[in-house]
């Protein structure tokens, strides 16, 4: 049974901390809030529908974000060899990141150099060279022109300009490769910080990936991306989770360049509840899973938390993961961050889900949602959080990659929890796209969501001064 009304009397979402007064040096320091960073923040308390519909604004956000700023084009496992190649689209632009027989990564735009055709047509692979089907010119891995087709055909000044392939830049952060269209973007990790940091204790580039999913979602990028941006949706959208996850008593941080993050507490039950002290299947379940007989055990629900801990602290621990790194709260709860403009993580020290949210060539009503599911070598048995939708017989020791699925709304393949939030999304464009929807409202809970937009528009409009 959900309570009416679970909010204490004085609590601030947007000023709550999982853990008061942690030093500078910690994790877990909580931020400024937003209006620290962004004085005018009370103008996106309401948001016209029109950013989510508008072709314009789609241009507007093409010019000022996707075409300037650092975005993730793939994983760095797929590029271990020397000419092995991801294909990334993002919007209209087309890119390929290639590993070179100099064992540097570097990006093209897929393009041939001769009438524009697109080069490589396969999101991934590996190759000595780049053949252009149309009239087979050649290009190396490292983008060099290895062939004109009947040079000596071109009168020389056609080829003037060089006809290498176009590069772009490219750096790396963990398992991530990022590309930027902009030559004048700051280093990535500039870009990125104070991200980077933060995460260190994932130690993201020791995972392995399990599950790969691309879902062509109906709604803007934005929409697909919000849905990770607030808990506020948990109670109503994921009922079945509220009696392992704090909900309410989120942390919510802020930082520069459009990044934030969430800690959200788990195996606790919600203040939703009406009772949180008796334990739940799920309960009994993250019990077991550490290693506690759940009939035996002594505490209430609100203790499972701190059992979870203690197991996780012990050497001899039943995930076989060495936590030594991880701070007492990582331990426990979901690290949620949000890296400008449109990469997104579930972050659990066994686990880690990461979103890339990829607006459409030209429809600003459609995305791309795109799931990696990567985790920790830990002993057999131990399966990632049922949340995070890794089917049973799953192969979780990474030895054989797995094949990316392009799935639908209708069929998402992301298990129950995500699905809940996909099942949302359309629904969400097509209300935006109604004359009865005349503005967005946010609560406190949706603070990341107005930094996104502010972010957004700080940027359109540094772009429209230049
Ligand atoms: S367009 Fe590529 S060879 Fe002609
Ligand atoms: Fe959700």
């Amino acid at each position: 049974m959900i309570r009416p009304s679970p909010i204490a009397p004085g609590f601030r979402p947007g000023h709550h901390a999982v853990r008061p007064g942690a030093p500078a040096s910690s994790p877990e320091r909580k931020s400024p809030p937003l209006e620290a960073l962004y004085p005018e923040k009370d103008a996106y308390l309401r948001l016209p529908p029109e950013r989510y519909t508008s072709r314009t604004f789609m241009q507007q956000e093409w010019d000022a974000i996707w075409s300037r700023t650092w975005t993730c084009a793939g994983l760095v496992s797929d590029l271990v060899r020397p000419g092995d190649f991801v294909r990334y689209d993002l919007g209209h632009e087309s890119i390929v990141v290639v590993r070179g027989r100099d064992g540097a990564l570097r990006a093209f735009y897929n393009v041939c150099r001769h009438r524009g055709r697109q080069l490589v047509a396969k999101a991934c692979g590996s190759g000595s060279s780049f053949v252009c089907s149309f009239h087979g010119w050649i290009y190396d891995v490292d983008g060099r022109n290895r062939r004109v087709t009947d040079r000596e055909l071109f009168d020389p000044r056609t080829l003037e300009g060089g006809v290498d392939l176009r590069p772009v830049r490219c750096e790396t952060w963990g398992p991530f490769v990022f590309v930027a269209l902009d030559p004048d973007a700051p280093p990535l990790l500039e870009h990125l910080a104070p991200m980077p940091e933060l995460f260190e204790a994932y130690a993201l580039d020791e995972l392995k990936l399990v599950k790969d999913v691309a879902v062509a979602v109906d709604c803007n990028w934005k929409v697909a991306s919000e849905a990770f941006l607030e808990p506020y949706h948990t109670h109503a959208t994921h009922p079945q989770i509220v009696d392992s996850i704090d909900e309410l008593h989120n942390q919510y941080d802020y930082y520069p360049r459009g990044h934030s993050r969430v800690i959200s507490p788990l195996s606790i039950p919600s203040p939703r509840l009406a009772d949180r002290t008796t334990l739940t299947p799920a309960m009994k379940q993250i019990l077991a899973v550490a290693g506690v007989d759940p009939e035996r055990f002594q505490g209430t629900a609100l203790d499972v938390r701190d059992a979870l801990r203690a197991a996780k602290r012990r050497a001899d621990n039943p995930f076989g993961v060495d936590y030594r790194c991880f701070s007492d709260d990582q331990l426990v709860d979901n690290w949620n961050p949000s890296i400008f403009p449109n990469l997104a993580m579930n972050a659990l020290p066994e686990a880690v889900q990461v979103m890339r949210f990829l607006p459409d060539a030209v429809d600003p009503g459609r995305s791309t949602f795109h799931v990696w599911t990567l985790v920790r070598a830990t002993r057999p048995g131990i399966r990632p959080t049922p949340f995070f939708g890794v089917e049973p017989d799953a192969d979780l020791t990474g030895a054989t990659r797995p094949p990316r699925r392009r799935t639908t709304e209708a069929a998402p393949e992301l298990g129950e929890v995500l699905e809940q939030d996909v099942a949302n999304m359309s629904l969400v464009q097509r209300g935006l796209a109604s004359a009865g929807c005349d503005v967005i409202r946010l609560s406190e809970q949706e603070g990341r969501i107005q930094q996104l937009h502010a972010e957004i528009d700080r940027r359109i409009a540094a772009r429209q001064a230049a």
